[in-house]
């Protein structure tokens, strides 16, 4: 049977809260450059104040320790380039990096690119469960190490880092410490200056606001050049007019976080979801899925003898929308590095599915979702069967 659009891909992306339409007129009004000092400019720089001034309150730092910029993996870029581009001009000689084996690829891949400008990039391995090897990360961090990057929860597997005792640890050897907040903020409560990170980065588009804004939180006294150069905006740490719209509906989202709790709600769902793909579905694990804590909307399951892919596909022929692995490598046929990196053989990371519900959800969409999956499992088992051989694409 299909379904009419039931949306299981939350960690991808969010629909917009429709409490934002309230507010576009008066934003659209503000269509000025906020850089200009004429009359059309005084509307948006005053909508780009109050949006940082809001954030600043909920999130309980400075205004101006936030650099707004383009996107999450933008401000990715900027706090791991930025900040070892302001440390190489000050003379320091420290030259590791370290992060998660678990990073989204707009962290591991900028680590990668400052490999090749002669950095060493040291990876902390995670295993199967999700915990992150804390005696690795201890014997490996030196005076030599710059910077650590780790994300306080994962986009795929949902775990959550101890990032308190990964800070302190840092900051003993003089190293700077930055987290990757995209997939935490909204999710689960965190507080930035207890956690004492130097620099984090979030993404409007993961908390129900309209893509297009990331924000970097930079603490007082973190040195940062600009990666982007151009104009003054951002105190001329990231240069380009900037995506006010974007930008004003982050805030809107952030300021109301913790208004309606659906984390339980959700945690719920999931684990509904969960058991009853177990109970009903042979050859079914969760990744992930012991003790170690998770995001409360995020299920990766594994499904022997199946492709990934063919079973998103079909699914989604169904109606219903999951990924299977990080949205942002779909159409990219290798599996996924972290389920590789946690352990998965690569036959196990290629039959994997990631399901993250939302504060939408419903159960009547978690049952129908069980009901289509096991359904469609079959259907895929039988036909390689029979064809002797696990089967890509729709079919
Ligand atoms: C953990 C994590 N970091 C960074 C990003 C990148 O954010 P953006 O899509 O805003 O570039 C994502 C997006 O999926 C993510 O999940």
């Amino acid at each position: 049977m299909k379904h009419a659009g039931v949306y299981l891909d939350y960690n991808a992306t969010t629909p917009p809260d429709p409490a934002l339409r309230s507010q576009l007129d008066f934003w659209w009004d503000s269509w000025g450059n906020p850089s200009s000092i004429h009359q059309f400019g005084r509307g948006p720089k005053k909508v780009l104040r109050e949006s940082r001034r809001s954030i600043a309150k909920a999130l309980n730092i400075h205004p101006l320790e936030i650099i707004f910029a383009g996107s999450g993996s933008e401000a990715n870029n900027l706090a791991i380039q930025g900040l070892l581009q302001s440390l190489r001009k000050a003379g320091s000689a420290r030259k590791t990096l370290m992060m998660s084996a678990i990073e989204h690829p707009s962290v591991r891949n900028t680590l990668q690119a400052m490999a090749s400008e002669g950095y060493k990039v040291i990876e902390v391995p995670v295993d199967l469960s999700g915990k992150l090897d804390m005696n690795f990360y201890r014997a490996h961090l030196s005076e030599d190490v710059a910077l650590v990057t780790a994300m306080i929860a994962n986009n795929e597997v949902g775990v959550k880092l101890p990032l308190e005792a990964m800070v302190s640890l840092a900051h003993e050897k003089g190293a700077y410490f930055h987290a990757d907040c995209v997939q935490a903020l909204g999710k689960m409560e965190f507080d930035l200056p207890s956690l004492g990170v130097d620099m984090a980065t979030m993404s409007s588009h993961k908390i129900y606001a309209l893509k297009g804004a990331g924000l970097l939180y930079v603490k007082k006294g973190t040195p940062l050049e600009p990666i982007v150069h151009g104009g003054a905006q951002e105190r001329g740490r990231r240069a380009g007019t900037e995506n006010l719209l974007a930008i004003a509906s982050l805030a809107f989202m952030v300021s109301r976080l913790g208004e309606e709790n659906y984390e339980e709600k959700i945690r719920m769902l999931r684990d509904h979801m969960e058991n009853e793909i177990q109970k009903n579905i042979e050859g079914t694990q969760m990744v992930a899925g012991g003790s170690v804590p998770r995001l409360t909307n995020t299920s990766c399951i594994t499904i022997d003898g199946v492709d990934g892919e063919a079973l998103m596909m079909n699914l989604d022929i169904r109606g219903f929308a999951v990924s299977t692995g990080a949205a942002c490598s779909s159409g990219n046929p290798e599996p996924s590095p972290v389920l590789l990196a946690m352990g998965l053989t690569r036959a196990q990371a290629q039959s994997s599915l990631r399901v993250s519900l939302g504060r939408d959800t419903t159960m009547e969409n978690v049952n129908a979702f069980v009901e289509t999956l096991g359904a469609v499992v079959k259907h895929l088992r039988d036909i390689a069967k029979n064809d002797g051989e696990v089967l890509h694409g729709a079919v």
